[in-house]
């Protein structure tokens, strides 16, 4: 009865008090308010994973937009493992110099970053890399890709373990705030929870403890090399969106979530869809532009927020800020992340701050993924007007 009490005070407590833009902490890392730029891959890095001056200009502008925290887009752990040109590389100590530059430009401008980080294993589009030893939980042909994975060994999955540490560690040097883990979309440590990719027969396969002990490991590994303060966020799937018996499910996925919790992850990006499913589907969804399309992944979102005691993140078609305040006060959803409509407008929170009924530009039809730099079609096609306009003046 008492807890019944308590659990209902702190509902009122919360709904009056919970505010989208409000500054929150988590370990040491402090966000400027709940909004989060979700990682996404800009391919403007060089061939070796080095930043470009694009790249930077590209974080720094974010970093003027009024955020409360940036991931970087996905980063590679290993020289060999290259899920697609232009990522950045953080894959040995030469790369600390130019990370800290990053960090620091964008923490001048008062935004704290996280670093994602990646191993893509077979799901690497890469043309360069697809010859390479490419790790998987077992030998299984990749739908999208063809690339047929090595079976991981104890030994592989150790240094695996490391590279994703040494990643972590090399983070935390430059000055990142946070590191995320990919955990999603198909890539290695994602292929662990999906049966299709897993057939493991060991302590890596079969039951979901088993599917996720690879989080478990890289997790507490990193939190062993870097200390206390370091704040370690996953991003994980709710459903692989596989036909029955071959992907994660959400019942699953809200039992990953405990396993990493336990594990000790800080807090929990919630994406979708094993793009290695060969479905031609990904976390990315066209056409919702009607309010009921937004926020698409909401209600397994909420069932995991439910689940866990650290906060959970949101990701996915967020488009309404009142939508989103709505969200916060009335689940357990604690933070909300935005990819596409900051490639158009990077500098939207601030938009938002100025008026919470602003509609952003980005139509979410996907014209960002192209050949080349990623880019935002809309916002290309309104410079253009802009400068007839003017010249037509
Ligand atoms: C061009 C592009 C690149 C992306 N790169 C990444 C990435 O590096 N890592 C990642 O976890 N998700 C990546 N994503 C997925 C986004 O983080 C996000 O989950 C997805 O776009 C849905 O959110 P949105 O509706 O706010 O765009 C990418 C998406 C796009 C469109």
């Amino acid at each position: 009865m008492i807890k019944l009490v308590a659990v209902f005070l702190w509902q009122i407590i919360k709904q009056q008090n919970m505010q989208l833009l409000e500054k929150t902490k988590i370990r040491n890392l402090e966000l400027n308010n709940r909004i989060i730029r979700s990682a996404l891959w800009m391919n403007m890095a060089d061939k070796d994973g080095r930043i470009t001056p694009k790249l930077y200009t590209v974080y720094e502008e974010l970093a003027k937009g009024g955020l409360g925290l940036i991931i970087t887009g996905y980063t590679m752990v290993d020289a060999n493992d290259r899920p697609n040109p232009g990522m950045m590389g953080i894959y040995d100590d030469s790369f600390i110099e130019e990370h800290t530059k990053l960090v620091d430009m964008v923490h001048a401008k008062g935004t704290p970053i996280a670093l994602q980080v990646a191993y893509g294993g077979s799901q690497t589009n890469h043309p360069d890399y697809q010859d390479a030893i490419l790790f998987g939980p077992s030998a299984v042909e990749n739908r999208v890709t063809k690339i047929t994975p090595k079976e991981m060994t104890k030994a592989d999955i150790e240094h695996v373990v490391r590279i994703f540490t040494n990643a972590a560690v090399r983070a935390q040097k430059a000055g990142y705030d946070a590191i995320e883990l990919h955990g999603a979309h198909g890539y290695l440590l994602s292929q662990f929870l999906t049966p299709f990719c897993n057939r493991r027969t060991d302590e890596y396969g079969g039951s979901i403890e088993n599917r996720a002990r690879i989080y478990v490991d890289v997790i507490r590994s990193i939190r062993q090399a870097v200390g206390e303060d370091f704040v370690v966020m996953v991003k994980m799937n709710h459903d692989d969106y596989m036909d029955e018996g071959e992907g994660l499910t959400v019942p699953e996925a809200i039992e990953v979530a405990k396993i990493l919790e336990q594990g000790g992850a800080d807090m929990l990006e919630i994406s979708g869809v094993n793009e290695t499913s060969g479905k031609g589907i990904g976390p990315a969804r066209t056409k919702i532009h009607k309010p009921e399309l937004q926020s698409y992944y909401l209600a397994p979102t909420k069932r995991i927020a439910e689940a866990v005691n650290i906060p959970v993140i949101l990701m996915g078609g967020n488009r309404n800020f009142k939508r989103l305040q709505n969200i916060l006060n009335e689940t357990e959803i604690q933070y909300f992340s935005i990819a596409r409509p900051l490639l158009c407008e990077p500098d939207l929170v601030n938009k938002w701050k100025a008026d919470s009924d602003y509609k952003p530009l980005c139509v979410s039809c996907n014209g960002c993924y192209r050949p080349g730099e990623v880019g935002c079609v809309v916002q290309e096609r309104l410079s253009e007007l802009r400068l007839k306009e003017t010249s037509d003046c």
